[in-house]
């Protein structure tokens, strides 16, 4: 949805960009009203990340990233808009306005409530006397008291109605218990009952903060083992993870997924903070999607057993199609993560963090299904795509150990095989360091888009457009009945750029960053952050009226000349509508 003008103009007042950039980065006074630190976006040893209080934008002159403070807080903290707005409006104490109707607003708002409150209900139920049962069955799986408040463990008793009582006594209804799946109806359809029993509670939390759910475990061996809230208002299995909230904040860089909550657990009390475990579904595209959101790399670490090697086949397939590089943990002989941990030692476990290259052996295996290796040609074509898998690793001794298994395969010799491989390394090689001279030139032409680079179709009429919109910026009034619009840009993106802003200052008088986080994509918010700081322009032009009619006669010179392409379009449309007509 989209925010009033003045609530975001409100918003970014309220949370000064300095104090809020100061929070993540040590910032330092340079020049003027700028401060400097280290870039918190790529790694750098020389400050040249800026900060300028007067513009109240932030801009990085290494790696190109910019914007206002609500796009400093949807970079740094992974938000979307919406909520890095609901962030920074909490941060400085604002209501932030909703605009679904007040009544479904309020029964999410009631749920959320109810979840949190019974998760501290439960929370408390493990720690007073009535949790010993659940206690010693924490400290036999070895979590940490400590461990167990993070996750905010709790325990639902042994019988029908602790839960909804409590609850009811704090003024929830049955209806609101029976919708939050924390109670069932009765048979007879009057009454309900806790939903769950005798189980160590794990309260599902999403990336905001919200209890939006629970996972318990049985205590004993009944079954299910575990049981997960319903699908409610507030909780979608699919697309939430557990842990994800606590997961998110990782530095690592690679998400761990694996099977159970407890697994998750142990994993993070063992250091590695980055585990997360999918709700008892196989993993879904939206929580790959979500998952891509936090991390470039995923590393499955799901149980060794037949059931755990399939989901991991198909989870490989659902991640890859997101660009995530993905591992797979071989954990020996029918293990899980918690398991492994306890028996070899988190060492042990990072050392085959570590040392699991990728998913080789998954791939060839799946290379080698679609193949019948008894006609000559499928072989073939086997042995060249298991090939390209084998030729990625960088290990020289890796590449010979699979290359002579895919040989024994193949029933090809073992030199033909390795030369096939090395071969294929050479071509990715290549490719490889193709493709990260054009990274490094996009990236230089992403900050600097007006460095010479043709990256607009018609530079010289580009700067002149860059140069109106940094005007039009610093003083909208300029341009009043000024003989110029969008359509004769050379740049569709600075088209783009200048008519939200006209559309903007038309419709009301201040225009600032933080009311465009929403038009525009973070890569466009960056452009344009480069634009309106161009070092190289002073802001207090003697002339700002001189310099727009400078600006507009180039990018009108510009168009005529290049506006041989603009006839031919016109005959074209000439003779289309001659036919049509008859003409
Ligand atoms: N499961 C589930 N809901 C969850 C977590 C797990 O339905 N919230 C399912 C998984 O899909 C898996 C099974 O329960 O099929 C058992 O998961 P497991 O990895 O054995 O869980 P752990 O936490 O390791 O359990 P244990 O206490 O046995 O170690
Ligand atoms: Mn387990």
């Amino acid at each position: 949805m989209a925010f009033s003008e003045s609530f975001l103009q409100e918003l970014a007042d309220r949370n000064e960009i300095t104090e809020v950039v100061g929070g993540y980065v040590k910032l330092t006074k340079r020049s003027g009203s700028n401060l400097f630190g280290l870039c918190p976006f790529h790694s750098e040893k020389t400050p040249s990340f800026s900060v300028s209080q007067d513009k109240q934008i932030y801009h990085c002159f290494g790696c190109g990233k910019g914007g206002s403070v609500i796009n400093f807080i949807m970079e740094i903290e992974n938000l979307a808009f919406r909520d890095a707005v609901e962030f920074l409006a909490r941060r400085a104490g604002m209501e932030v306005p909703d605009d679904r109707p007040d009544e479904s607003r309020q029964r999410r708002e009631r749920m959320l409530a109810l979840n949190r409150d019974s998760a501290r209900f439960f929370f408390r139920q493990l720690t007073g006397p009535g949790g010993k049962a659940a206690q010693d069955y924490i400290l036999n799986r070895k979590i940490s008291p400590a461990t167990a408040k993070t996750f905010g463990l709790g325990f639902a008793p042994n019988s029908w109605d602790t839960l909804t009582s409590a609850m009811k006594s704090r003024g929830y209804t049955e209806q609101e218990l029976a919708d939050a799946g924390l109670a069932r109806r009765g048979k007879s359809g009057r009454g309900v009952y806790d939903t769950f029993r005798n189980r160590l509670m794990f309260p599902v939390i999403d990336v905001r903060g919200n209890v939006i759910g629970f996972s318990g475990r049985i205590l004993d061996d009944g079954e299910p083992k575990y049981m997960n809230s319903p699908e409610t208002l507030v909780f979608n299995k699919s697309r939430n993870l557990f842990a994800l909230n606590l997961a998110k904040k990782s530095k690592s860089g690679y998400i761990i997924l694996s099977e159970g909550n407890i697994d998750v657990v142990a994993l993070h009390q063992a250091g590695f903070d980055s585990a997360v475990a999918s709700l008892g579904t196989s993993l879904t595209a939206e929580q790959a999607r979500l998952i891509s959101r936090y991390a470039k790399e995923v590393i499955i670490a799901y149980d060794s057993d037949g059931a755990g090697q399939k989901a991991s086949q198909r989870a490989i397939g659902i991640l890859e199609k997101l660009d995530l590089k993905v591992r797979v943990l071989q954990l020996p002989d029918g293990k899980d993560p918690d398991e492994f941990i306890k028996m070899k030692g988190p060492d042990a476990f990072r050392n085959l963090l570590e040392t699991t290259e990728n998913h080789v052996e998954y791939r060839l295996q799946r290379v080698r299904s679609q193949f019948d290796l008894n006609v000559d040609e499928q072989k073939v074509e086997c042995l060249k795509r298991s090939a390209e898998i084998i030729a990625e690793l960088s290990s020289p001794v890796e590449r010979q150990v699979y290359s002579m298994r895919l040989a024994e395969l193949t029933g090809v010799s073992a030199e033909v095989v390795g030369d096939e491989v090395e071969r294929t390394r050479k071509k990715l090689l290549y490719r490889a360091k193709k493709q990260y001279e054009r990274d490094s030139t996009r990236t230089v032409r992403a900050v600097r888009p007006a460095a010479g680079t043709p990256q607009y179709e018609n530079l010289r009429s580009a700067r002149a457009e860059e140069g109106l919109i940094r005007l039009y910026y610093l003083d909208p009034a300029l341009f009043d009945g000024a003989d110029i619009s969008p359509e004769e840009f050379s740049s569709p993106v600075l088209a783009r750029f200048f008519s939200v802003l006209r559309e903007k200052a038309q419709a009301h008088t201040q225009l600032s960053m933080a009311s465009l986080a929403e038009s525009f994509s973070g890569d466009e918010i960056s452009l344009l952050t480069n634009i309106l700081n161009d070092p190289s322009v002073p802001d207090a032009q003697p002339n700002r009226r001189r310099a727009m009619d400078d600006y507009i006669e180039i990018i009108k010179s510009e168009k005529q000349s290049g506006s041989a392409g603009d006839d031919l379009m016109a005959l074209a449309q000439q003779m289309r509508n001659r036919k049509r007509y008859g003409g």
